[in-house]
């Protein structure tokens, strides 16, 4: 049962998910977070800055990976979303760089790259908490709509409206954005102990209202978040749509 917040506004939604990771990390330092990168998240960083500055979050034992990264770009390519989470969050809390844990988009073996995350994954006793945005196409992570969906970490082929919607972080050239991404997998996410998606803006109230009410499916990969037994959607009143 997926539960639900409506909440005013964006803000409202960044800081409900900051307070979660907060309160996390107050009651177990060591704990192992996903975090996602695009739009939605850029609140929530900037949350967890000022709350980490204000000495109110520490991050000194605390594990990340990230969902998924673009195939073909170093992490210090200024589009990777390694770059992303560098200027949004790492370069601005105690995270101990060892324990922040990336699929390389650089990686000449993509398959081996994505077989090296598992295991990390799995070595680091897995995710606690895991953040995903959606889609507008119902995408989290870059497991997009298809007759099938991988389970694990893997090589993803992006569709031209997820190029489009990464295109601010290329000089706002969709072409320019890779046309391929490793990604978690849509176990690899199941598997965490717990799991917050986040959405706001009207453009994503139609992938919410199906993720939630729809089959499970793999033209909805959000869907397959009704399967988990502890996942919360925040939304603000636009996400939320029709939803009450
Ligand atoms: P956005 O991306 O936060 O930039 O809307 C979310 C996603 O595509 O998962």
């Amino acid at each position: 049962m997926v539960k639900v917040r409506i909440l005013g506004d964006e803000g409202a939604v960044a800081q409900a998910v900051a307070r979660r990771v907060q309160r996390l990390l107050a009651s177990a330092p060591s704990a192992v977070l996903g975090l996602p990168t695009g739009r939605t998240p850029v609140e929530l960083y900037a949350r967890l800055r000022r709350a980490h500055a204000a000495g109110r979050v520490d991050f000194s034992r605390a594990t990340t990976f990230n969902l998924d990264e673009f195939l073909g770009l170093p992490p210090d390519h200024p589009g990777s979303y390694r770059s992303f989470m560098d200027e949004h969050l790492f370069r601005h809390v105690n995270l101990n760089p060892r324990r922040i844990h990336f699929l390389h988009g650089g990686a000449v073996d993509p398959d081996r790259e994505c077989a090296r995350y598992e295991a990390a994954i799995r070595r680091a006793g897995g995710i606690d908490l895991q953040i995903v945005g959606i889609g507008a196409n119902g995408h989290i992570g870059f497991n997009e709509p298809g007759a099938a969906l991988s389970a694990d970490s893997h090589r993803a082929r992006l569709e031209p409206g997820t190029r489009r919607s990464n295109a601010a972080l290329f000089g706002g050239r969709a072409s320019a954005v890779p046309r391929e991404a490793l990604s978690m997998g849509v176990g690899t996410i199941l598997r965490a102990g717990a799991i917050v998606l986040m959405a706001t803006g009207a453009s994503k109230a139609p992938a919410i209202a199906t993720a939630l009410g729809g089959p499970v499916t793999t033209r909805m990969p959000a869907s397959f978040l009704q399967l988990h037994h502890d996942v919360e959607f925040v939304l603000d009143r636009e996400a939320a749509g029709t939803l009450r």
